[in-house]
């Protein structure tokens, strides 16, 4: 059930690495690796509470100095002043520019040591142990790091790539459900815009939501797919000069709920998912794909417990309003990314995966409006 996926970008070849008790392993990993003597263990103190020691025995049992570096958990936290306590660590630990940050942790742990990592020293060596499954599928592959700034999310950052991404999925059977279910969305998301296969087995699939009725030669399958998927886009696009911009599939609409419900009422994926609905019966009342396919989709999201419908008491025309202000606002106008039909980008490479907006352009002569969206919201 092992897997191994080679990300091999010219300046920063990686592996991912997928196996069942890779967190004991980490030593002998870090061991094939340049990375100096003194590794940095990143964490907060509920994931360093489960796989703190594990971690820490099997590394300094390959001979590393190993330094404990705790951070408070929680996105309240991903912020400039916590990287702080990350730069204080190591200069209390002296640690060299040969050193190395290790992420033991969620999306907020890793992209956090990733943006300390680029900015130690102007680069430190940096490996990826992710603990939820959004981090394993999307936010530990592919080289974003940084921090919120007040005015907004990941406002600051640096793309920097780890020497490894290691992947142990057994630690997913501590994740709440919750998180679980957010890290589907994501798997959900790459199986539309890049893996029909995924999207078939998903389908197909009794139910998607709790990882105990989840065999584990299922969770290493959606763990490979989905990290090929994302290896597949980066290497074509590392710095989201083109084709990476499809890994945005459902984030439009999903941030801007995010954002209206002060990112308190709905995790990331949960959110992501109902962008997902929407961006597939957008597509479909377009004559972008078909219904049906938009049906197929909303299955899999329900499935994996994830919402398909809007709360009532949202304002429809203010979740429009704020798409305008997302970072995917191109020419003024809301760059949409729309499903063309299920996993086509894998097919066609790195020409436009799914409809962008210079597309959907020339395919319906117009762009898209704003009464439109709303006409999809006010359906769900
Ligand atoms: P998270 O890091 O906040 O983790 C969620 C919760 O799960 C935390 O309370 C954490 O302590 C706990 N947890 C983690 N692993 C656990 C385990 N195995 N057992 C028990 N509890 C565990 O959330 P997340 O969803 O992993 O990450 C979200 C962050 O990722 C956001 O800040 C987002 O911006 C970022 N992100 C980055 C990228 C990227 O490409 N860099 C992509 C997607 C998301
Ligand atoms: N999570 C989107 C990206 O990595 O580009």
């Amino acid at each position: 059930m092992a897997a191994t996926i080679a990300l091999n970008l010219p300046t920063n070849p990686y592996q991912i690495q997928i196996d069942g008790g890779n967190i004991d392993r980490l030593g002998e990993k870090l061991a094939g690796l340049k990375i100096g003597t003194k590794v940095t263990i990143v964490s907060n103190p509920s994931v360093f509470g489960h796989y703190g020691d594990r971690a820490v025995k099997s590394i300094s049992q390959s001979g590393f100095e190993v330094i404990e570096c705790i951070l408070p958990d929680g996105e309240e936290h991903k912020n400039l002043r916590t990287i702080e306590q990350i730069y204080d660590r190591a200069i209390a630990s002296k640690l060299e520019r040969s050193s190395t940050f290790l992420a033991l942790g969620g999306g907020v742990i890793g992209d956090m040591t990733g943006f300390a990592a680029a900015t130690w020293n102007r680069g430190t060596n940096f490996i990826q142990v992710p603990t939820t499954l959004l981090a394993m599928v999307d936010a530990s592959v592919g080289g974003k790091t940084g921090v919120n700034h007040p005015q907004g999310k990941n406002k600051i950052g640096a793309f920097y790539q780890p020497k490894l991404v290691a992947i142990d999925p057994d630690v997913l059977q501590t994740l709440p459900a919750r998180e679980f279910r957010a890290g589907m969305a994501e798997v959900i998301k790459y199986a539309v815009i890049w893996d029909a296969d995924l999207f078939d087995r998903l389908l197909n699939h009794p139910q998607l939501s709790n990882i105990e009725d989840l065999a584990p030669e299922f969770i290493a399958d959606i763990l490979t797919r989905s990290c090929q998927a994302k290896a597949d886009v980066v290497l074509k696009d590392e710095k989201e000069s083109h084709l990476r911009g499809i890994l945005n599939y459902g984030h439009t609409i999903g941030h801007a709920i995010e954002s209206i419900t002060n990112y308190a009422r709905f995790n990331h994926g949960e959110a992501v998912g109902m962008g997902m609905v929407v961006a597939g019966r957008l597509a479909a009342a377009l004559g972008l794909w078909s219904k049906d396919d938009a049906d197929r989709q909303d299955l899999i999201i329900a499935k994996a417990g994830l919402t398909t419908h809007l709360p009532a008491d949202l304002d429809l025309e203010k979740i429009v309003h704020l798409t305008h202000s997302d970072k995917k606002v191109e020419a003024g106008k809301v760059r949409y990314i729309l499903p063309s039909s299920i996993g086509y980008g894998r097919k066609i490479g790195d020409r436009i995966a799914t409809k962008d907006r210079q597309t959907i352009l020339n395919e319906i002569g117009r762009e898209v409006e704003d009464n439109e969206i709303i006409n999809v919201l006010r359906s769900m």
